[in-house]
């Protein structure tokens, strides 16, 4: 885990946002998430984003590890919900979201872009 970063909002709680990265042997980071944490008044939330392995290690579990050491990080902090999108033609990421004990909700997403950044 690295980039930690705590802030109290309203009262209410904290929220913290953090990077996981799973590492072949040899330290080599292969897979990896953005992690934001926060009490919504409600529950506590995790979101998850920028799930990605290396493009030559892709299709040999990586993901799958990393999922499951998010589970575990969740769990530890008391998380009750983990949340994350994924677009309706990635299939792999739907696999492996499937694979993990993640239900599909029947929620659509909006959003709204205020500056464009690279892909
Ligand atoms: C999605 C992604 C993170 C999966 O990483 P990975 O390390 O290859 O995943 P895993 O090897 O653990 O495989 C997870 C599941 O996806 C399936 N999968 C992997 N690559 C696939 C592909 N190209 N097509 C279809 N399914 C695929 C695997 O078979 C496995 O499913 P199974 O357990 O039912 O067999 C990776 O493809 C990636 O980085 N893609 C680009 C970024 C991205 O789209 N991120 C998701 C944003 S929401």
């Amino acid at each position: 885990m690295s980039k930690v970063c705590l802030v109290d909002i309203h009262g209410i709680g904290y929220t913290a946002a953090f990077k996981v990265t799973i590492r072949a042997p040899g330290g080599i980071p292969v897979s990896s998430c953005l992690c934001t944490i926060y009490h919504n008044g409600k529950a506590r939330v995790m979101w998850i984003d920028n799930v990605e392995t290396t493009e030559q290690y892709r299709g040999r579990g990586w993901a799958t590890r990393l999922m499951k050491e998010v589970l575990l990080l969740a769990t530890e902090l008391k998380i009750d919900s983990i949340e994350l999108i994924t677009n309706g033609d990635n299939l792999a990421a739907q696999r492996l979201y499937d694979g993990s004990g993640m239900e599909r909700t029947g929620k659509q997403h909006w959003r709204r872009i205020l500056n464009k950044w690279p892909i």
